[in-house]
């Protein structure tokens, strides 16, 4: 018999090495190997021919035209904001990651979707991380105990499945992936390889009783899924919960979704009974903002098919001793050096030897280029001491010539800012003509940055006056 050996995963990539190295040769990430044993008995044994041992037992392929889409019926969790990203509500027998980083909600979130389940639909709540009496602590905070709920302390999978077949339950929640273990592997908790067993087991146990699997998983200060980025593939649906610990805000964003689209975002706010939603992100963003202060632009972001305007402050101020500093939240930290330069170059801003900070309010993340206009401007109207007029809001990506491109679904864009109130929208030339809609003195088009700045020199000034 062949003797078992190690293997060493990647918990980051999960690229699989013979021997323990520092580094990741795959991903390149540090201290990421981590041992895993294999039986090895099964790589060595002849591959059998898997044609002749068919049995006449086995299940029939049915023809696609035959399959009935409503054999999966959907389970609304009663959070619409939740319901919207996963396209209806979850789906029995699949599985769902819920990913975010530590502190972002996802436990207040398992909990609140129990709470709002529809009648006679129970919930068995796995806790790997939290005593049952904190979790009972937690909910005590929120506006609705779910009396659903069953918590169960254990983290040995095989233990799960008397509790599971007892309760029958709708939902499955495991709180977290990270603190599953099966007898199965003999790896730590934690490791990729329990990680994939474990919750591959669950999987399985999953679509064999028809309950809604709900994976709850750690992620990185990267992003990046630790540990469970190996589950992407096994899973159903993936949600991301983001957002910035020091804010209220929350966005719950589908990266994978096999039921439904990945273009919808729920909006929440953590207050102080649990998650609100929000409808009206864009009036969250702007509740507290002053107006008539140079280095202040708002954009008209996208967040999937949802326009929420967000406001992007800057400040430049004359560099201390040393080399210039630059100091970006919520914006890339490229995006802000490609903006310094393109201003500097195109727009003839003087900008060396400067300090520059950059923040987007709310705790939001910006990453579309639609929001380079708004930067731009923002850098240039705080370098300037210009103020914007309070009424403007911009939108258009920034070209290394200086140029103003267009960006998608300018008209959810443009609909959102005149419905808070605002009466102009700078973007690029010739965009203005696709907006048939829009009154056509709202729209202000401009070609390129040196534009948009003589827009601003001639503007600002008698806006703020
Ligand atoms: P939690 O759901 O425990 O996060 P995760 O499971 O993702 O680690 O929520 C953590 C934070 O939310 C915690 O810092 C406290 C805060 N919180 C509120 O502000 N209000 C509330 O009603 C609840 C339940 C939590
Ligand atoms: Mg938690």
């Amino acid at each position: 018999m062949a003797k078992p050996h190690s293997i060493f995963a990647c918990t980051e990539c999960g690229a699989q090495q013979p021997r323990w190295m520092g580094r990741c040769p795959e991903c390149g990430a540090w201290s990421t190997l981590q041992e895993e044993r294999t039986g090895g008995a099964s790589a060595e044994s002849a591959t059998p021919n898997l044609l002749a041992d068919a049995s006449d037992a086995a299940p029939k392929p049915l023809p696609l035209g035959e399959i009935d889409p409503e054999q999966a019926p959907r389970l609304p969790t009663g959070i619409p904001e939740l319901d919207r990203v996963l396209g209806g509500g979850l789906v029995p027998g699949s599985v769902l990651l819920l990913a975010g980083e530590p502190g972002i909600g996802k436990s207040t979130l398992a909990l609140q979707l129990a709470a709002a389940l529809p009648d006679g639909a129970r919930v068995l709540y796995v806790a790997g991380e939290e005593s049952p009496e904190q979790i009972r602590l937690r909910a005590d905070r929120l506006p609705a105990l779910p009396v659903n709920l069953a918590v169960l302390a254990e983290t040995r999978v095989e233990e799960l499945a008397g509790p599971w077949r007892e309760l029958d339950p709708a939902v499955v929640v495991v709180d977290s992936v990270q603190t599953l273990r099966t007898a199965r592997v003999e790896s730590a908790p934690g490791s990729v390889a329990q990680v994939r067993e474990s919750a591959s087991l669950l999987a399985a146990a999953a679509r064999v009783q028809g309950a809604a699997l709900v994976l709850v998983g750690h992620v990185t200060k990267e992003g990046s899924i630790a540990g469970p980025r190996v589950l992407e593939h096994l899973v159903d649906v993936v949600l991301q919960f983001e957002g910035d610990r020091g804010h209220a805000f929350r966005l719950l964003r589908a990266h994978k979704n096999r039921f439904g689209s990945t273009q919808e975002v729920g909006v929440f706010r953590m207050g102080a009974s649990g998650l609100e939603a929000v409808e009206n992100p864009s009036e969250l963003f702007l509740a507290e903002r002053s107006g008539g202060a140079p280095g202040s632009c708002v954009v008209p972001l996208l967040e999937g098919s949802r326009p929420m305007l967000v406001e992007i402050q800057a400040l430049v101020a004359p560099a201390g001793y040393g080399t210039a500093r630059r100091t970006a939240i919520g914006v890339e930290d490229g995006r802000v050096a490609l903006l310094l330069a393109v201003l500097e170059r195109r727009a003839g801003v003087d900008l060396a030897s400067r300090d520059v900070y950059v923040n987007a309010v709310g705790g939001v993340r910006v990453g579309e280029p639609a929001a380079d206009l708004a930067l731009a401007l923002a850098l240039a109207s705080s370098r300037l001491d210009i103020p914007l007029p309070d009424d403007v809001v911009a939108c258009g990506e920034v070209g290394l010539g200086g140029e103003i491109r267009r960006v998608a679904r300018s008209d959810l864009r443009v609909a959102e800012a005149l419905r808070l109130g605002f009466r102009r929208v700078l973007l690029p030339e010739g965009a203005s003509e696709l907006l048939g809609g829009a009154p056509a003195q709202a729209l202000v088009g401009v070609r390129d940055l040196a534009a948009a700045l003589a827009w601003l020199r001639a503007e600002g000034r008698s806006g703020s006056t």
